[in-house]
């Protein structure tokens, strides 16, 4: 792989972001802005195969659910450190040379391929209508990664097989025609393995356990306060292991932070003075989480406000990453276009 690789990933605009989404992806895309050359779009192509169902929550008209959403994870990326002079973001709906692309590799994909996608087959199950656009799904993504040619794919344990099958499509293509696309390798997100919900399931939109990244004042406090812990009595020893609140402690704090939180479960009648006389129970656990997380995103909020104050900004932002990835992706289609014999 070269020094500075061509790394690509996409985000669906899916609503309010999550810690989930943060320790297990975005903070993974913005580190790797400096990794190699980097280019993040917003799947709003994507997002049309699942939107009657944002529509039906949100009681609202889909393309007004779909043009929030988007807005609102590009103020997010922004606000969270995505620098837009190392990294090309960009909205994949201002890219359209990728559903030629998607045509094209469509027509070099087996059926078969397709027919083995976990992802499809668990979106039917939960009752998503069975749309052509559902199923080829993932020559869209093929797509997206193989018009900037992109080398490195970094994506959840859940996109690896979608990633796989980008290989093998690449693979088609090449045998086929001439040799296009470098063969993508995947890294899988796995700094921080799964972040619990509040309620200690995996945390995601779907089980309404989540603590959003910018949630602030009551209602970041009364979602960290509800998070589910055992019925220990305040005075008896505690296990940090196995417990949500330190389990999402221990993402932002210190080794000696978690270490003094650690003993502190173990050891509730420990510095009662700093606690009026109290023994340390999961309440001031959870009062420290809080105070993790507002030092932690504080300055991401502010900025987020100020952004988004800024009328035309991240519509600017989000144009000139597309002019950069469209020509990228009109480079790729002269190659394709001429290996398949189009318009030559
Ligand atoms: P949700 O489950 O809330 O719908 P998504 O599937 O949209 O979340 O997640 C987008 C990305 O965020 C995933 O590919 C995954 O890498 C990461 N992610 C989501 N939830 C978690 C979690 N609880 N722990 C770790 N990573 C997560
Ligand atoms: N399918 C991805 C998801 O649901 C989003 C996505 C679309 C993507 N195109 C991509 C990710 C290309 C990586 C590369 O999270």
């Amino acid at each position: 792989m070269p020094a500075r690789p061509r790394i690509l990933s996409g985000v669906q605009p899916s609503g309010k972001l999550h810690l989930g989404n943060y320790f297990g992806a975005i903070r993974q895309h913005i580190s790797l802005q400096d990794a190699g050359e980097a280019f993040y779009f917003i799947a709003d192509y994507h997002a049309l195969t699942t939107l009657k169902e944002a529509e039906a929550k949100a009681g609202r008209p889909a393309a007004e659910v779909l043009a929030e959403n988007v807005r609102d994870v590009a103020l997010d990326y922004l606000a969270l450190g995505l620098d837009p002079a190392r990294a090309t973001f960009y909205r994949q709906s201002d890219v359209p040379e990728v559903c030629e692309l998607a045509w094209i590799l469509s027509t070099v994909t087996g059926m078969g391929l397709l027919e083995r996608a976990h992802s499809y087959k668990d979106k039917i199950a939960r009752g998503l209508g069975a749309t052509v656009g559902l199923f080829t799904y993932p020559v869209l993504m093929a797509a997206d990664i193989l018009i900037v040619r992109s080398a490195l794919v970094p994506v959840g344990e859940d996109q690896v097989q979608h990633l796989e099958m980008t290989a093998d499509m690449a693979g088609y293509f090449n045998r086929a025609y001439a040799e296009v696309f470098p063969v993508p390798a995947h890294q899988i997100h796995r700094a921080a393995g799964r972040v619990p919900g509040t309620d200690g399931q995996k945390m995601s939109k779907s089980y309404g356990n989540t603590i959003d990244i910018f949630a602030e004042g009551k209602a970041l406090k009364s979602a960290v306060m509800g998070i589910v812990t055992d019925s220990t009595p305040l005075d008896a020893p505690k296990d940090p292991d196995g417990c949500t609140v330190f389990a999402l402690y221990r993402l932002f704090a210190t080794e000696a932070e978690q270490a003094e939180l650690a003993a502190l479960y173990r050891d509730p009648l420990r510095n009662t003075a700093a606690r009026a006389g109290r023994p340390f129970g999961y309440g001031d656990a959870k009062t420290l989480l809080l105070g993790q997380i507002n030092a932690h995103f504080g300055p991401a909020r502010e900025r987020r406000k100020a952004l988004a104050a800024d009328g035309s900004g991240v519509e600017a932002v989000l144009r000139a990453g597309a002019e950069r990835a469209r020509a990228e992706a009109r480079a790729t289609m002269a190659l394709v276009r001429r290996a398949v014999g189009l318009g030559v």
